[in-house]
């Protein structure tokens, strides 16, 4: 383990850090007049600028050494190649096949995969027309006109995100309403229904495995709700669609079929809103938008794949986060979208980032000899200027920052859009620039304050300045965008878990909870406690049967 911590693109990156203690971002960019031109990269009308990192060319330099070393070039072949480089399951990770262009063969076990994807592929889009065309009637022989998505995790959150990103809610155009249940809490399926007719309201329960508890309580607590007024019966399966790599399962259910829409053991559920799981996305948004969001995504699958390491904006991003958090510590990341219309972004990443890169072992099982992700946060700027930006700039913690901003409004309000692209801008030279001790005394003096409230005011205004971002800027946000910006971070998340030695497909830390709600069900209904729990839960156990009890 110490020969492998050892290894000397990770020493010269050790040592490289200590030369670089004490130096400040502002006294790296005096130093270098070509300093953004050397930490940026323009991609298709998109520019990335690191230049605001605790980074210099050299550290670059250093950094692509260290992936060269870590085969990141034979990793990324093997993930396109379609390999099992999913060790503990035996799997693929085959997501780029889902919007791959061409129909070159992709084999998975000798067969290829690529017909099978074509074939979901025009299910999803006659599907999809039929709905939207008001031709798919429900048990009444009414025509349909309000879907509810049923899913939880990577089942939910990548279609959720694209809907609200691209084709609000309430903003009707040609496609239908969707509304997005995942939460067992009952308070989720209830507010989705309020206002829904039985009659004209379709289900699309999206699970890969069709044993989540969360999304088949939902689908049976809309089950019972369709009967309730519909009756119960064969005659229900109008009102439901399918997606899973569990067919039987969603049979035995009552889901027709021929609604059943295919999914594959070699794609994750987080990487999965490229499959049939984007069903939602072609109701609401049409077939188009998909297909551009697909096309969208398969040209950053081509730079990721094609590009040299040193121009290759996945891994060249994926190297910083590797600096920021091995080599400088920082235990957090935040990501801020100067977009309303990536609202859920943050939520997304939470589970893309730290579901495939939380984990304490390598792939052999080995002990890491880094740390895992660090923890990634965030919300849509401005609000978030009103929020947590006090603690960005006056707290104690220095915790890299990602300002991600489409440049072109998708709805142009006067001037609104380039005031938010200029808040943006200004945060990021904000947490750089700080606010020095002389200057606010200056300010304070100029506003005609006695010396010595200058003094009894000055520490507060202070801001320390030199804390880190990165600046995505996006021409604009649509459908081809948003794929390349998705597929960009699953490409960085997945550099990162090969720079660490992650196996960064699999998810066996949210096991154990699920195996534990089981007897704690049972005791919350009254059954025995369970024998294993402890103090602490044995008491929570009590006092929420108390509270039952008193009704
Ligand atoms: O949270 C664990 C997890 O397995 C995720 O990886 C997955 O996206 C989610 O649950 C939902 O799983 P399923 O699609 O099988 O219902």
């Amino acid at each position: 383990m110490i020969a492998r911590a050892l290894s000397s693109p990770w020493q010269a990156l050790v040592e490289h850090r200590r030369q670089f203690a004490g130096r400040t971002l502002s006294s790296l960019f005096e130093a270098d007049p070509d300093r953004v031109a050397r930490l940026s990269l323009s991609w298709d009308d998109w520019l990335a600028d690191w230049s605001k990192q605790r980074v210099m060319p050299e550290t670059m330099a250093l950094l692509l050494d260290y992936a060269s070393e870590r085969n990141l070039e034979s990793w990324t072949a093997a993930l396109f190649a379609g390999e099992k480089i999913n060790v503990s399951e035996h799997r693929p990770a085959l997501h780029t096949a889902l919007r791959q262009q061409s129909d070159a063969p992709l084999r998975v076990d000798g067969e290829d995969v690529v017909p099978a994807i074509r074939s979901a592929q025009s299910r999803m889009r006659a599907l999809a027309t039929q709905l939207r065309g008001g031709l798919r009637v429900g048990a009444t022989g009414r025509p349909i006109h309000d879907v509810v998505h049923i899913g939880i995790g990577g089942s939910d959150l990548g279609p959720a995100l694209v809907c609200d990103a691209l084709c609000p809610s309430g903003a009707r155009r040609d496609g239908l309403d969707v509304t997005f249940v995942s939460n067992v809490d009952p308070e989720h399926l209830t507010r989705a229904l309020a206002g829904l007719d039985p009659a004209t309201t379709l289900f699309i329960v999206s699970s890969k495995t069709f044993t989540t508890t969360e999304t088949l309580k939902n689908a049976q607590s809309a089950r019972d709700w369709l009967a309730a007024s519909l009756g119960g019966g064969a005659s229900l399966a109008a009102h439901f669609v399918a997606i899973t790599a569990n067919t039987e399962a969603a049979r035995s259910f009552g889901v027709a079929g021929s609604d059943v829409l295919p999914m594959w053991d070699w794609v994750g559920g987080r990487y999965s809103l490229w499959s049939a799981v984007g069903f939602s996305i072609v109701v609401r948004c049409g077939w188009e938008t998909f297909n551009a969001l697909l096309a969208g995504a398969a040209s950053m699958d081509e730079h990721f794949r094609q590009t040299p390491l040193e121009r290759n904006l996945p891994v060249l991003l994926a190297l910083v986060d590797f600096w920021n958090a091995q080599l400088l510590g920082c235990p957090q990341r935040v990501v801020v979208p100067y977009a309303q219309a990536l609202a859920l972004l943050p939520a997304y990443l939470q589970q893309l980032v730290l579901e495939s890169n939380g984990k304490s072992v390598t792939r052999d099982g080995t002990a890491l000899a880094r740390s895992s992700a660090p923890a990634l946060w965030g919300e849509p700027g401005s609000n978030s200027q009103h929020a947590f930006f006090q603690w960005l700039h006056q707290g104690t913690h220095v915790v890299p920052v990602e300002f991600v901003v489409p440049v072109r409004a998708a709805h142009p309000l006067g001037d609104q859009q380039s005031i938010l692209v200029g808040n943006a801008l200004a945060q990021a030279q904000a947490l750089m620039a700080g606010k020095p001790l002389a200057q606010v005394r200056e300010e304070l003096s100029a506003r005609g304050l006695s010396p010595e409230a200058i003094e009894a005011q000055a520490p507060h205004r202070v801001c320390p300045g030199d804390r880190p971002s990165t600046t995505l800027l996006l021409p604009e946000l649509n459908a081809r965008r948003l794929g390349q910006l998705l597929a960009l971070y699953e490409h960085r998340t997945f550099v990162e878990g090969v720079l660490v030695g992650i196996n960064s497909f699999d998810q066996w830390g949210v096991e154990l909870g699920k195996a534990l709600a089981g007897p704690l069900l049972t005791a919350l209904r009254g059954g025995a406690e369970p024998s294993q729990a402890d103090a602490s839960t044995r008491a929570l156990i009590a006092h929420v049967r108390a509270l039952a009890r008193r009704g």
